[in-house]
């Protein structure tokens, strides 16, 4: 429909947009390791929210969904850590970074033109980098948990449009 409305725009999908909330922290790794499944190659992963939102915490179920074997560690100092998984993963964190041009010695560009899953907490500094196909999420605390929100753009839409979120979030309040 927006392909007719906008003929220009060719290979800018609309943004599919999801929102779901976590009530604990094992529902928001759950919602990680749910969308962790549906990754493919070179997908790209934006994660926005203040300290504590819970971003790394959705890092650990994605990293998870993509079968790495460890708990994946917070790549706060390190700026990337890589793992090997069912698709490789590159976690990166841009928090301690101060200006656009530290991200030149990082050589984030292997990772985005590559066929693993690359995943950013902190993803501001660097936006003028990142391609348009892209799920971005954004963490904010809700009443007792936290809400969240996926926007999906360019080809990463699919990713997004046929998840059933809502079994998830049922799934992750029933324990054992
Ligand atoms: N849905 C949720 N409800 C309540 N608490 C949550 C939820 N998800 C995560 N948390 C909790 O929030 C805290 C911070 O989580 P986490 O370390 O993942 O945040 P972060 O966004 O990576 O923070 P930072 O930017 O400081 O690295 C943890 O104690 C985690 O258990
Ligand atoms: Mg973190």
């Amino acid at each position: 429909m927006s392909a007719i409305q906008n003929p220009k725009s060719k290979i800018q999908n609309p943004g599919v947009h999801r929102s779901v909330f976590a009530p604990d922290p094992l529902a928001t790794e759950r919602i990680g390791e749910s969308l962790g499944r549906r990754m493919e190659p070179g997908t790209l992963v934006l994660l926005f929210g203040n300290l504590g939102a819970g971003k790394t915490t959705f890092a650990h179920g994605l990293a998870r969904g993509l079968e790495i074997p460890t708990d994946i560690q917070s790549p706060t100092f390190a700026l990337i850590y890589e793992h090997k998984g069912r698709i490789p993963l590159a976690h990166m964190d841009f928090y301690r970074l101060n200006a656009p041009d530290e991200l030149d010695t990082l050589g984030i560009e292997e990772y985005l033109d590559g066929d693993g899953v690359t995943l950013i907490e902190w993803p501001e500094i660097a936006m003028d980098r990142m391609p348009e196909s892209r799920i971005e999420i954004r963490i904010t605390p809700e009443a007792m948990g936290r809400r969240l929100e996926f926007t999906a753009h360019g080809d990463a839409a699919t990713l997004l449009s046929g998840w059933n979120l809502e079994s998830d979030e049922s799934e992750s309040s029933t324990g054992e």
